[in-house]
């Protein structure tokens, strides 16, 4: 399988003509060289605003979204559904990202969303992540643990093959102080090993793991090297297009 890179703009840019200016410049880079897309999956996560401004005509990204809510519609003020999402072209859907989570989005939300997202027969990117605190008390693998057997308490085994585990170091993300490739390696081993046990071999040996946090084009590379990292989710990095498109050419 191809490694899968994602770009999540967050709350960037601040208007729909600079939207349009990185995505187009995502775009002629790789148009102009076919090489760097067939290298990855390649997944543009803007703002829910831009996901209808996008044209995929003729390149081979996918559209994702950052967040969604957990019913399909109806009364709920504020919220976007995956089967909206779904509507507008995106395959992808990041759930559970710290940033959210430190807002107050609970695992059981969280579960909530991914069980909606696979309903509606997309992707979820399952954010999971320990904080500083918890990882100098050396409790990173209980609390990743805990995150992700509640993110995964009411979902069918079946389906969760479909699932991207994204591995975020809350303290890695926007520091630039990325963890190291040993200790991404050490959690994909840890990661699979868990999904052994929740769904069985077969399953855990398909799941997708990737890693996020202040990823860049300089240390993109040594993530690969080991086998247990599959791709990236890419924050800051990704909203300069000549350095995402380094960062997806170092794939492999
Ligand atoms: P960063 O963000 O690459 O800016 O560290 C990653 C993320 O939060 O998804």
């Amino acid at each position: 399988m191809k490694p899968i890179i994602i770009a999540n703009w967050k709350c960037n840019p601040t208007s729909q003509k600079e939207a349009m200016r990185l995505f187009n410049s995502l775009k002629t880079g790789l148009k102009n060289n076919r090489s760097i897309s067939e290298k990855a999956e390649v997944v543009i996560c803007p703002p829910f605003v831009y996901l209808s401004s996008f044209k995929f005509k003729g390149v081979s990204f996918k559209l994702g979204a950052q967040d969604c809510f957990w019913e399909e519609k109806g009364a709920h003020t504020g919220e976007i559904s995956p089967l909206m999402l779904k509507d507008l072209g995106c395959s992808y859907v990041i759930v559970g990202h710290s940033e959210r989570r430190a807002m107050g989005e609970s695992d059981e939300m969280v579960c909530l969303k991914i069980k909606e997202v696979l309903d509606t027969n997309l992707f979820p990117v399952f954010c999971i992540g320990e904080n500083e605190e918890q990882r100098k008390k050396g409790k990173t693998f209980s609390f990743l643990e805990k995150q992700i057997k509640q993110g995964l308490k009411d979902i069918p085994r079946t389906k969760i093959e479909k699932i991207v585990f994204a591995y975020e170091p809350i303290w890695a993300i926007g520091t630039g102080n990325p963890c190291s490739e040993d200790e991404a390696f050490t959690v994909s081993l840890f990661v699979r090993k868990l999904i052994s046990k929740i769904a069985g071999n077969k399953i855990a040996k398909k799941i997708r793991i990737i890693y996020g946090g202040s990823v860049n084009s300089q240390n993109a590379k040594d993530y690969f090297s080991q086998g247990g990292i599959s791709g990236f989710l890419v924050g800051g990095a990704s909203l300069k297009s000549k350095e995402f498109l380094k960062i997806i050419n170092l794939s492999t």
